[in-house]
Protein backbone atom coordinates (compact mmCIF):
# COMPACT_ATOMS: atom_id res chain seq x y z
CA UNK A 1 0.00 0.00 0.00
CA UNK A 2 1.41 3.21 -0.89
CA UNK A 3 1.76 5.53 2.23
CA UNK A 4 1.88 8.80 0.02
CA UNK A 5 -2.12 8.58 -0.23
CA UNK A 6 -1.72 9.08 3.50
CA UNK A 7 0.79 11.93 3.86
CA UNK A 8 -1.46 14.99 5.65
CA UNK A 9 -2.75 17.31 3.21
CA UNK A 10 -2.68 21.05 3.17
CA UNK A 11 -5.79 22.03 1.39
CA UNK A 12 -6.67 26.16 1.67
CA UNK A 13 -10.72 27.87 1.17
CA UNK A 14 -12.48 30.21 2.36
CA UNK A 15 -13.31 30.62 5.83
CA UNK A 16 -16.71 29.73 7.21
CA UNK A 17 -18.23 30.85 10.63
CA UNK A 18 -17.16 27.74 12.23
CA UNK A 19 -13.13 28.03 11.73
CA UNK A 20 -13.90 31.33 14.22
CA UNK A 21 -12.54 29.16 17.07
CA UNK A 22 -9.34 28.42 15.25
CA UNK A 23 -8.81 31.54 13.55
CA UNK A 24 -9.29 33.54 16.64
CA UNK A 25 -6.64 31.23 18.41
CA UNK A 26 -4.77 31.67 16.08
CA UNK A 27 -5.06 35.67 15.58
CA UNK A 28 -4.68 35.85 19.59
CA UNK A 29 -1.08 33.46 19.37
CA UNK A 30 0.73 36.07 17.17
CA UNK A 31 -0.83 39.12 19.80
CA UNK A 32 0.86 37.01 22.40
CA UNK A 33 3.75 36.71 20.51
CA UNK A 34 3.75 40.60 19.86
CA UNK A 35 3.82 40.18 16.52
CA UNK A 36 0.43 41.30 15.77
CA UNK A 37 1.03 44.62 13.92
CA UNK A 38 -1.93 47.15 15.08
CA UNK A 39 -3.79 44.90 17.33
CA UNK A 40 -1.93 44.53 19.91
CA UNK A 41 -5.37 43.39 22.20
CA UNK A 42 -6.55 39.93 21.38
CA UNK A 43 -9.63 39.30 20.08
CA UNK A 44 -13.41 38.06 21.01
CA UNK A 45 -14.69 34.85 19.58
CA UNK A 46 -18.18 37.59 18.44
CA UNK A 47 -15.31 39.56 16.98
CA UNK A 48 -13.74 36.70 14.92
CA UNK A 49 -17.24 35.38 14.17
CA UNK A 50 -18.22 39.00 12.92
CA UNK A 51 -15.14 39.58 10.99
CA UNK A 52 -15.13 36.13 9.12
CA UNK A 53 -19.41 36.19 8.32
CA UNK A 54 -18.26 40.24 7.18
CA UNK A 55 -15.93 38.70 4.65
CA UNK A 56 -17.78 35.56 3.24
CA UNK A 57 -20.58 38.65 2.61
CA UNK A 58 -17.92 40.54 0.19
CA UNK A 59 -16.64 38.94 -2.60
CA UNK A 60 -13.21 42.19 -2.97
CA UNK A 61 -12.22 41.33 0.96
CA UNK A 62 -12.19 37.54 1.15
CA UNK A 63 -10.21 35.49 3.83
CA UNK A 64 -8.77 32.07 3.42
CA UNK A 65 -8.32 29.33 5.75
CA UNK A 66 -5.38 26.43 5.80
CA UNK A 67 -6.20 23.38 7.52
CA UNK A 68 -4.19 19.91 7.44
CA UNK A 69 -6.52 17.20 8.41
CA UNK A 70 -9.12 19.08 9.50
CA UNK A 71 -7.41 21.83 11.64
CA UNK A 72 -6.85 25.14 10.50
CA UNK A 73 -3.05 26.16 10.70
CA UNK A 74 -3.22 29.82 9.22
CA UNK A 75 -5.44 32.73 7.93
CA UNK A 76 -4.88 35.40 5.39
CA UNK A 77 -7.37 38.16 4.32
CA UNK A 78 -7.00 40.68 2.01
CA UNK A 79 -8.60 43.66 3.66
CA UNK A 80 -9.35 47.41 2.51
CA UNK A 81 -6.43 49.72 2.49
CA UNK A 82 -8.09 53.07 2.38
CA UNK A 83 -11.05 53.74 1.66
CA UNK A 84 -10.22 56.95 -0.40
CA UNK A 85 -11.39 57.76 -4.02
CA UNK A 86 -8.37 56.28 -6.21
CA UNK A 87 -7.58 53.75 -3.84
CA UNK A 88 -10.09 51.10 -4.50
CA UNK A 89 -7.62 48.30 -6.12
CA UNK A 90 -5.19 48.45 -3.62
CA UNK A 91 -5.52 45.99 -1.05
CA UNK A 92 -4.44 45.09 2.48
CA UNK A 93 -2.86 42.02 3.59
CA UNK A 94 -3.26 40.38 7.14
CA UNK A 95 -1.76 36.50 7.57
CA UNK A 96 -1.37 34.44 10.80
CA UNK A 97 0.11 30.59 10.66
CA UNK A 98 -0.51 28.57 14.02
CA UNK A 99 2.51 29.20 16.02
CA UNK A 100 3.01 25.13 15.71
CA UNK A 101 3.04 25.12 12.14
CA UNK A 102 5.58 28.52 11.00
CA UNK A 103 8.21 28.22 9.03
CA UNK A 104 6.65 25.03 7.15
CA UNK A 105 5.58 27.05 4.64
CA UNK A 106 2.48 27.47 5.66
CA UNK A 107 2.84 31.10 5.29
CA UNK A 108 3.89 30.53 1.31
CA UNK A 109 0.91 29.37 0.30
CA UNK A 110 -1.45 31.31 2.17
CA UNK A 111 0.27 34.22 0.88
CA UNK A 112 -0.01 32.75 -2.92
CA UNK A 113 -3.27 31.89 -2.85
CA UNK A 114 -4.39 35.54 -1.38
CA UNK A 115 -2.26 36.48 -4.30
CA UNK A 116 -3.64 34.53 -7.50
CA UNK A 117 -7.03 36.11 -5.72
CA UNK A 118 -6.14 39.60 -6.17
CA UNK A 119 -4.75 39.38 -9.52
CA UNK A 120 -8.32 37.54 -10.23
CA UNK A 121 -10.36 40.48 -8.53
CA UNK A 122 -8.22 42.85 -10.06
CA UNK A 123 -6.39 44.73 -7.35
CA UNK A 124 -3.64 46.67 -8.39
CA UNK A 125 -1.47 46.33 -5.58
CA UNK A 126 -1.34 44.44 -1.97
CA UNK A 127 -0.06 46.36 1.22
CA UNK A 128 1.26 44.99 4.12
CA UNK A 129 3.15 46.42 7.17
CA UNK A 130 4.55 44.89 9.49
CA UNK A 131 6.73 45.10 12.94
CA UNK A 132 10.12 46.33 11.81
CA UNK A 133 11.55 43.65 13.89
CA UNK A 134 8.82 40.93 12.94
CA UNK A 135 11.91 38.56 11.01
CA UNK A 136 9.48 35.75 9.72
CA UNK A 137 7.24 38.03 8.24
CA UNK A 138 9.64 40.18 6.26
CA UNK A 139 11.73 36.84 5.03
CA UNK A 140 7.91 35.76 3.65
CA UNK A 141 7.79 39.25 1.80
CA UNK A 142 10.67 38.91 0.55
CA UNK A 143 10.32 34.97 -0.64
CA UNK A 144 6.95 36.35 -2.15
CA UNK A 145 7.45 39.12 -4.58
CA UNK A 146 7.39 41.92 -2.12
CA UNK A 147 9.48 45.25 -1.94
CA UNK A 148 10.24 46.98 1.32
CA UNK A 149 8.89 50.49 1.01
CA UNK A 150 10.25 51.98 4.03
CA UNK A 151 9.81 52.07 7.56
CA UNK A 152 8.00 54.47 9.92
CA UNK A 153 9.60 54.82 12.77
CA UNK A 154 7.81 54.75 16.50
CA UNK A 155 4.45 54.31 14.54
CA UNK A 156 2.00 51.25 16.13
CA UNK A 157 1.58 52.00 19.81
CA UNK A 158 1.86 48.54 21.86
CA UNK A 159 0.68 49.69 25.36
CA UNK A 160 3.17 51.78 26.55
CA UNK A 161 6.04 51.03 24.10
CA UNK A 162 6.01 52.90 20.42
CA UNK A 163 7.07 49.93 17.92
CA UNK A 164 8.69 50.71 14.33
CA UNK A 165 6.31 49.23 11.33
CA UNK A 166 7.90 48.47 7.61
CA UNK A 167 5.61 49.41 4.82
CA UNK A 168 5.46 46.41 2.22
CA UNK A 169 3.72 46.80 -0.97
CA UNK A 170 3.23 43.54 -3.73
CA UNK A 171 2.52 44.97 -7.19
CA UNK A 172 -0.29 42.17 -9.04
CA UNK A 173 0.95 41.34 -12.17
CA UNK A 174 -0.74 41.35 -15.49
CA UNK A 175 -3.43 44.22 -13.96
CA UNK A 176 -2.52 47.21 -16.81
CA UNK A 177 -3.95 50.40 -15.57
CA UNK A 178 -5.19 53.44 -18.65
CA UNK A 179 -2.66 55.57 -18.04
C1 LIG B 1 4.98 35.50 9.25
C2 LIG B 1 4.29 34.15 9.04
C3 LIG B 1 2.87 34.39 8.50
C4 LIG B 1 5.09 33.35 8.01
O1 LIG B 1 4.45 32.13 7.78
P1 LIG B 1 5.27 30.77 7.86
O2 LIG B 1 4.37 29.67 7.53
O3 LIG B 1 5.96 30.73 9.17
O4 LIG B 1 6.34 31.04 6.70
P2 LIG B 1 6.87 29.97 5.64
O5 LIG B 1 7.28 28.74 6.37
O6 LIG B 1 5.91 29.84 4.53
O7 LIG B 1 8.17 30.68 5.12
C5 LIG B 1 8.14 31.58 4.03
C6 LIG B 1 9.52 32.09 3.78
O8 LIG B 1 9.90 32.90 4.87
C7 LIG B 1 11.18 32.53 5.36
N1 LIG B 1 11.04 32.11 6.76
C8 LIG B 1 9.89 32.03 7.48
N2 LIG B 1 10.17 31.69 8.74
C9 LIG B 1 11.51 31.57 8.82
C10 LIG B 1 12.42 31.25 9.87
N3 LIG B 1 11.98 31.01 11.12
N4 LIG B 1 13.72 31.20 9.60
C11 LIG B 1 14.17 31.46 8.36
N5 LIG B 1 13.37 31.76 7.33
C12 LIG B 1 12.05 31.83 7.55
C13 LIG B 1 11.73 31.51 4.46
O9 LIG B 1 12.54 32.24 3.57
C14 LIG B 1 10.55 30.99 3.69
O10 LIG B 1 10.92 30.86 2.37
P3 LIG B 1 11.24 29.37 1.80
O11 LIG B 1 9.91 28.72 1.67
O12 LIG B 1 11.90 29.66 0.52
O13 LIG B 1 12.11 28.69 2.81
C15 LIG B 1 4.22 33.33 10.35
O14 LIG B 1 5.52 33.11 10.81
C16 LIG B 1 3.39 33.98 11.42
O15 LIG B 1 2.18 33.78 11.47
N6 LIG B 1 4.02 34.72 12.31
C17 LIG B 1 3.30 35.36 13.40
C18 LIG B 1 2.25 36.35 12.93
C19 LIG B 1 2.81 37.37 11.98
O16 LIG B 1 3.92 37.84 12.15
N7 LIG B 1 2.00 37.74 10.98
C20 LIG B 1 2.35 38.76 10.07
C21 LIG B 1 2.01 40.07 10.65
S1 LIG B 1 2.48 41.34 9.53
Amino acid sequence: MSTAEKRPRLTIRQAQETDAAAVREIFNEAVEDRLGTFDALPRSLQEQRRLIVAAGQDVRHPMFVAEVRNWACGVVAIEPHDERRGFEDLGEIEIFVRRSFRSYGVGRQLMRVAQTEAARLGYRKLVGYVLADNHDSLRLCAATGWRVVGTHEQHARHGNRLRDVTVVEYVVPSVSLAQ
